[in-house]
């Protein structure tokens, strides 16, 4: 599928009409319910002031969290509401339900300009199982269907992909800067081109890797991912995280990675500590010899070191997946070194989204980077070179 082939949002007339636009509003909150993180509200903005400024009727939609196809307060879009009318500056019509009776009230009585945000589409177990007649009740709101939850869009759910059998179908900006960044980035990268991955599982990057073994020149490991091909090569890993089931497979990336001649980087040293705690005691050791009874919780600074010369020059770096556990502040060195080494790398700069962009954000180096990802699982299998489906189902030029 070429990405790019696709319509956005300015290839099709849409004043006067009513336009449905699928949202990612999944975004987190903090102990208080208040929003804590709210870029991809932000990130959204952009497609909604489109509208706005081209008088479309304007019903915004979104999942938030997974509360199993029913009604729960706890996953209402009532503060989404809030936050976008404070953004926006103007009211947002909330429905009180989705497909129901005030969606329908509030959806066909909008002016101009005006807009509506349907409850969480998660409310109806139909839209995980992108049911027909769900996807048809959502389109019957609409003249024109926006896609702009590009974080949802590896999810082939009733209002990503479903309603776009039924309405004239677009990408919004969100979607269509994530698809140009990231699809120039792998398709057509200033080289060196390196990515960086971490993360706890290998089950969960080895798509990406084996993606990326035939276009990067090197690829970093680190986090807990690092173990699996630490123990592969034969060293002691003690305690620390190994997946026994994927040993093989980390030794054939790394015969793949020696074969392309793509260079292959592990930590030479690791934060190890006691227990999985924040305060847990810890000690620094080299690969190859972490005794039992210690896990590995970070790299260590001569793996620090090795990263940051391996960045030095590069002319494209992705980044997916922490280095350790960056949120206990005794194993964020390692990650906040690389992430420092990223953002002073000159390189054009791309972080996937989930972990490895709250660990930019945490850290303060987000303003450095050239893109940060609003999706998690969407941009690892973008990365992965697996279709999307909600994107695939929007209209082609
Ligand atoms: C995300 O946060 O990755 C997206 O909003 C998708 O959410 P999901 O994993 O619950 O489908």
């Amino acid at each position: 599928m070429n990405y790019l082939n696709k319509k956005s949002i300015e290839d099709i007339n849409v004043v006067g009409k009513k336009v449905l636009v699928r949202c990612d509003f999944n975004v987190p909150f903090d102990e208080q319910g208040n929003i804590s993180d709210p870029k991809r509200i932000d990130e959204s903005l952009r497609t909604i002031r489109y509208l706005i400024a081209h008088n479309a009727k304007i019903i915004l939609c979104s999942h938030l969290g997974r509360p199993k196809g029913e009604f729960n307060l706890k996953y209402s879009l009532k503060s989404v509401a809030e936050y976008l009318s404070g953004a926006l500056k103007q009211q947002i019509k909330m429905c009180k339900d989705v497909i129901g009776e005030s969606a329908k009230e509030i959806t066909s009585s909008l002016n101009e300009g005006e807009i509506a945000l349907l409850e969480n589409v998660r409310f109806h177990t139909e839209e995980e199982q992108n049911d027909v007649e769900f996807a048809k009740q959502l389109a019957s709101f609409a003249d024109i269907y926006v896609n702009d939850a590009f974080g949802t869009s590896h999810r082939a759910h009733a209002s990503t992909t479903g309603v776009a059998a039924f309405l004239p179908s677009v990408c919004g900006y969100l979607i269509e800067k994530e698809l140009r960044v990231m699809g120039e980035a792998i398709n057509n990268p200033k080289r060196p081109f390196i990515a960086i991955l971490g993360g706890a599982k290998v089950s969960d990057k080895i798509g990406v890797i084996n993606h990326l073994l035939d276009k990067v020149d090197a690829i970093l490991i680190g986090g807990g991912m690092a173990y699996t091909f630490m123990h592969a090569l034969g060293y002691s890993t003690g305690d620390s995280i190994c997946e026994s089931e994927k040993i093989t497979v980390a030794k054939d990336v790394m015969i793949a990675a020696k074969e392309k001649f793509v260079k292959f980087l592990l930590p030479m040293d690791n934060r190890v500590g006691r227990k999985f705690a924040p305060n847990t005691v810890y000690k620094t050791v080299s690969s190859d010899s972490i005794e039992e009874g210690w896990l590995g919780l970070d790299i260590g600074p001569k793996t620090e070191e090795l990263f940051k010369e391996a960045l030095k020059g590069a002319g494209t770096i992705i980044w997916n997946g922490p280095m350790g556990v960056f949120e206990w502040e005794n194993f964020s060195n390692g990650t906040f070194a690389v992430a420092k080494a990223v953002a002073e790398s000159g390189a054009v700069s791309i972080i996937g989204g989930g972990d490895s962009a709250a660990a930019v954000e945490k850290l303060g180096f987000a303003e450095k980077m050239t893109h940060i990802s609003t999706g998690g699982g969407a941009s690892l299998e973008f990365l992965e070179g697996i279709e999307l489906p909600g994107i695939a189902a929007l209209d082609d030029k």
